[in-house]
Parts: structure tokens; C-alpha cells; sequence
């Protein structure tokens, strides 16, 4: 709670918090110079004013000398403080905490497309668990677009071609306002939507109480085989293709020699643009599915991908 919290939207996740905190530093910060500054001003015209008897001529030696010294490092440490402190803030909100419940975004001319992991789908919601760190991993099926909810002081760019990601845990249930602030095109200003922060219990109820049914995993794997992946990357298959099972977060070789850690964006890439990270000794082989398989379809291939890497207790939990 800050005194602004009059003028703002609700501080309704940890990332707020931090953020309004900046926010109230630097400008308590600046107030202390205004009135420094203005003081000085005022104080010197009222002093030195025409005709006042006011000692003019040189300053002692100690004035020009520590003084200046003095004023430009507390500033110079000031401003460094004040880069680590909004850096800081900034770089902890491209990484979210380890165990951190993952949900997709595609953005598209002119909405919001959720993709959940036990598969619920919505377009302009977002429901997630109140006090659990969620992450999003999004994209744009062809625009840049950028996702914003004000109540959590949260904005990021969603853009064609990769993922982007962010993360929030939001510290109080409702609802909450949705907005595209990248401007888009025609509908850029209806291409809003509400975030919903439920009691984590109800969450999964609410995802439990969607018709999609099977979860993101499951839909990639039949997706996996519907698109004929399986064809080569399958058990039994005859065609030499890099294996699979393990393949999220491992460190590849690269045909041109780099060496490269498989996130998401990776296997995002190796399905719509196959060419640009060949994996050292392996054919060209695989054909682009840019156009084939959908944002979506993407979005649920790496799910499933992901979910080969999962330890087999967490697969026996489900
Ligand atoms: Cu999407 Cu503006």
C-alpha cells in the first residue's frame, strides 16, 4: 500500500508492488532535488539581489573543490541505485520462479487467445490461481501486439515469429483488465479482455469444468500424430530423426556448430522453420510446418515435447 494507491489501479500482484515502489523512490527522489534546486534559486535572487550588500567575489577553496566533489558522486550513486534497483526489477520479470504454472498466449488480430495446461482454452480471459507465480509464453499469429494488465504494472511485447514471456503472481482475487497497448491496427482498442484471479482451488475446478477435455500434453501428442510427426520422430520409425524423449532443456549441436539449450522458442523453431537450427548429424530433412500446424497446434506440440522431458513420478501423479 502507497499513499498513490488513490490515483492507481489496485496493487494486485508482487510485480505491482515492486513496481509502484520504484515509481514512488524516483519520485520522492526528484521532489528532494525540485526543492533543492528551487530553494537555491529563490534564496540566491532573494540574496543577491541588485543593490543587496551581499558579499560577492570568489568562494573559498573548499566550497568549489569538496563541495562539487561531494554533490556529483551522491548524485552519480543515485542514479546508478536507482538503474539496479528498475533493472533489477525489470530482469526478474523475464524469468519466473522455478514450479511456475505455464500458460499460452497467442495474440492475433484482435484477440487474445489462452491456452491452459490441463487444455481449457478462452479467448479474452485469463483465468489463473490466486498466489501462484504464472508464467506466460506467448506469441502472435501476425502482428506485434503487447499484453497488458495495469493492475499488476505488467506489459509485454507479443511478436510474430517467437516466444516472449512473463510472469505474475497476483495477490488478490477479481477481475481484472485486459489490453492490447501495441497498436495493431483497425480494432487495436477493442482488443481488450479480463484476467480472473481465483482461490487455486477454484482454479482447478474452473479448468477441471472446461469441455476441451484431454490436457495440453495430450492434444500435442495427437496432434504429433495427426501431422505425421510420428512418421519419423516415432519409436519404430526407419527415417534417422534426432530423438525426442528428453529433448526440452537438453544442450544440441548444431549442424553449423553452435551449441544451443532446447526451450521453447527452439522447438517452436525446429516445427515453422526447420532450417534455421539443424542439428548436427541429421539430413535437412524436415519439412517447415509454417502454415500447417497453427500457433495453437505449435503451442500444444511443444507442450507435449515438454511433457516427454517430465520425470516419469509426475506423469504417474496425473
Ligand atoms: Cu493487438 Cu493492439
Amino acid at each position: 500500500m502507497n499513499p498513490f494507491s488513490r490515483l492507481f489501479s489496485a496493487e494486485a500482484s508482487t510485480g505491482a508492488a515492486r513496481t509502484d515502489a520504484i515509481f514512488v523512490g524516483v519520485l520522492a527522489f526528484s521532489v528532494v532535488i525540485l526543492l533543492v534546486v528551487l530553494v537555491l534559486v529563490v534564496g540566491f535572487a532573494a540574496i543577491y539581489r541588485r543593490g543587496s550588500k551581499a558579499r560577492r567575489g570568489d568562494l573559498p577553496a573548499w566550497v568549489s573543490r569538496e563541495v562539487e566533489i561531494g554533490w556529483t558522486a551522491a548524485t552519480l550513486f543515485i542514479a546508478l541505485f536507482i538503474f539496479w534497483w528498475a533493472s533489477s526489477a525489470q530482469f526478474s520479470q523475464w524469468t519466473a520462479p522455478p514450479g511456475a504454472l505455464e500458460i499460452h498466449v497467442v495474440g492475433r488480430q484482435w484477440m487474445w487467445k489462452v491456452q491452459h495446461p490441463s487444455g481449457a482454452r478462452e479467448i479474452n480471459m485469463l483465468h489463473a490461481p490466486l498466489g501462484v507465480p504464472v508464467r506466460l509464453v506467448m506469441t502472435s499469429q501476425d502482428v506485434i501486439h503487447s499484453f497488458y494488465v495495469p493492475a499488476f504494472r505488467m506489459k509485454q511485447d507479443v511478436l510474430p515469429g517467437r516466444y516472449t514471456e512473463t510472469w505474475f503472481k497476483a495477490l488478490r482475487p477479481g477481475t481484472y483488465d485486459l489490453y492490447c497497448s501495441e497498436y495493431c491496427g483497425l480494432d487495436h482498442s477493442a482488443m481488450t479482455g479480463h484476467v480472473v484471479i481465483m482461490a487455486p482451488a477454484d482454479y482447478a475446478r474452473w479448468a477441471r469444468a472446461q469441455p476441451d477435455g484431454d490436457s495440453l500434453a495430450t492434444q500435442g501428442q495427437a496432434t504429433f500424430v495427426s501431422l505425421g510427426c510420428s512418421g519419423c520422430h516415432g519409436v519404430e520409425a526407419k527415417v534417422a530423426a534426432p530423438p525426442l524423449t528428453g529433448v526440452y532443456g537438453r544442450r544440441v549441436a548444431l549442424a553449423d556448430g553452435r551449441r544451443v539449450t532446447a526451450d521453447e522458442t527452439y522447438l517452436r523453431d525446429a516445427i515453422l522453420d526447420p532450417a534455421k537450427n539443424r542439428v548436427a548429424g541429421y539430413a535437412p530433412a524436415m519439412p517447415s510446418y509454417q502454415g500447417v500446424a497453427s500457433e495453437e497446434d505449435t503451442v500444444a506440440l511443444v507442450a507435449y515435447l515438454k511433457s516427454l522431458s517430465a520425470p516419469p513420478a509426475t506423469e504417474a501423479a496425473r
